[in-house]
């Protein structure tokens, strides 16, 4: 990628002003939450009303009861740091783990918190424990946290990393065909597969439970120290799919919770089956129960695995500690109206960009197989250029991070149906 891409990449933003501008909302004129009412949802958060926010998958504006609880944790931590630090040790990340197993099922001890995707990729691939001679499966489609943590890995354990592509067309990308191609890819050597949710190169969704009923089909017959572990990079579709950990059935669910929850930024989860846990050693010293092992009170048997993969030293806190938070405003609106609103306004963008003569889609058209995220091309306009000239009509997009660009659009539960429309209006009017 060149610099100049590579600067842009992720968000173009041509020239936005750094002060608030004129249409800046605030959490002064919020009205009460009505977690039933889609305009009372779009008002908890402070964002500017001057433009269209296209682009939210990329970094969280916090809601107002996250703002709220991350403002009452800075003020006691500046008030009085050391006792409000000795008041929440121990409880607060308790806490935390606990909202994000209620959101997402299993239980907070298979939970550790990290302070975003790539730290939980880092942790996960890093202290993935491998042989000489043994294999990761990743595709070419994941992210460059997920492909530079593999490779870190590979340099210091000689395990190989092979990339599979799960398709060439990624609009016309199929469920059958994905789980097809990883199937071949996969050999006696392959001790993880590492996968995206949701793939931010292209918004296609792959088929998680297919994937992990192949895989499963595959370990039936091996040792339980050869058996492949499914690794998700979850963070897009998490805070959109109604993540559940039951029905998903990978070994490592690892995610960033400042991007689709609208959690602190800064803060991030993993979740790791009991049985996956064991296959993985920590990287950084962990500041809980460990602790105590190292004193002399605990043995390491004692101690979670998750918790020790927590990784210790001091935090921003006042975000840590605010991300129950998040969870909670998600379980207020309900999992299952925030996925078939996102899904509502993505098939309408997607469909009105569709019927444009100048667009050709690069995600999928289907819900199954996409979520949250739009890729598409504009005629004659490369992306970078689709982007700040929507930004030139008050548009806020961005362009995919990777070696093949597209422009991106991603409806959220903070837009609504005349945003959609007013962005399809202005793709037409591009080329
Ligand atoms: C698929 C994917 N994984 C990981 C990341 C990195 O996320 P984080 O900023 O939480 O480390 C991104 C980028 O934003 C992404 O798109």
């Amino acid at each position: 990628m060149h610099r100049r891409s590579f600067l842009r990449a992720g968000l173009s933003l041509g020239a936005l002003p750094l002060a608030p501008a004129a249409g800046a909302a605030s959490f002064a004129a919020c009205p009460v939450f009505d977690p039933s009412d889609w305009d009372s949802v779009r008002a908890q958060f402070a964002l500017s009303r001057d433009v269209i926010h296209m682009a939210m998958f990329y970094l969280a504006s916090h809601p107002k009861p996250v703002a709220d609880a991350i403002e009452g944790h800075r003020r006691a931590l500046d008030e009085n740091p050391v006792e409000a630090m000795h008041a929440q040790q121990g409880v607060a990340d308790e806490r935390q783990r606990r909202a994000a197993a209620e959101y997402i099922g299993g239980s907070a001890e298979q939970i550790a918190l990290t302070d975003s995707t790539t730290m939980g990729l880092g942790l996960v691939f890093g202290g993935l424990v491998l042989r000489d001679g043994d294999e990761v499966l990743t595709t070419e489609h994941d992210h460059y946290s997920t492909h530079m943590s593999l490779e870190h890995r590979a340099e210091r354990t000689g395990a190989r990393v092979r990339k599979v592509g799960l398709y060439d067309d990624s609009a016309s990308a199929s469920a059958g065909e994905m789980v097809d191609r990883l199937r071949k890819a996969i050999t006696d050597a392959t001790r993880a597969v590492a996968v995206t949710w949701v793939h931010s190169s292209t918004g296609v969704k792959l088929p998680i439970a297919a994937l992990s009923t192949m895989i499963a089909e595959v370990n039936r017959d091996r040792e339980p120290a050869d058996r492949i572990l499914l690794c998700i990079d979850g963070v897009h579709g998490f805070g959109i799919e109604g993540a559940d950990m039951d029905s998903l059935r990978c070994d490592f669910f690892i995610a960033g919770t400042h991007k689709w929850i609208f959690g602190p930024r800064g803060t991030g989860i993993i979740w790791g089956r009991p049985e996956a846990w064991q296959r993985v050693q920590p990287v950084i010293p962990s500041f809980g129960p460990n602790y105590g092992v190292w004193l002399g009170y605990l043995t390491s048997e004692q101690v979670q695995p998750a918790s020790r993969m927590t990784p210790g030293g001091f935090h921003s806190f006042e975000h840590r500690w605010a991300l129950e938070e998040a969870f909670r405003f998600h379980l207020e609106i309900g999992k299952s109206r925030v996925q078939a609103r996102i899904h509502e306004l993505n098939t309408r963008m997607k469909e009105g960009l569709a019927a444009l003569a100048s667009v050709r889609l690069r995600t999928p058209m289907s819900t199954a197989l996409s979520s949250g995220i739009i890729c598409f091309e504009v005629d004659g306009v490369p992306p970078e250029q689709v982007v700040e000239r929507l930004r030139n009509k008050g548009i806020i997009a961005s362009t995919t991070p990777y070696r093949e660009q597209y422009a991106r659009l991603a409806p959220s539960l903070i837009n609504n149906e005349e945003e959609v429309e007013r962005c399809v209006a202005a793709v037409a009017e591009l080329s």
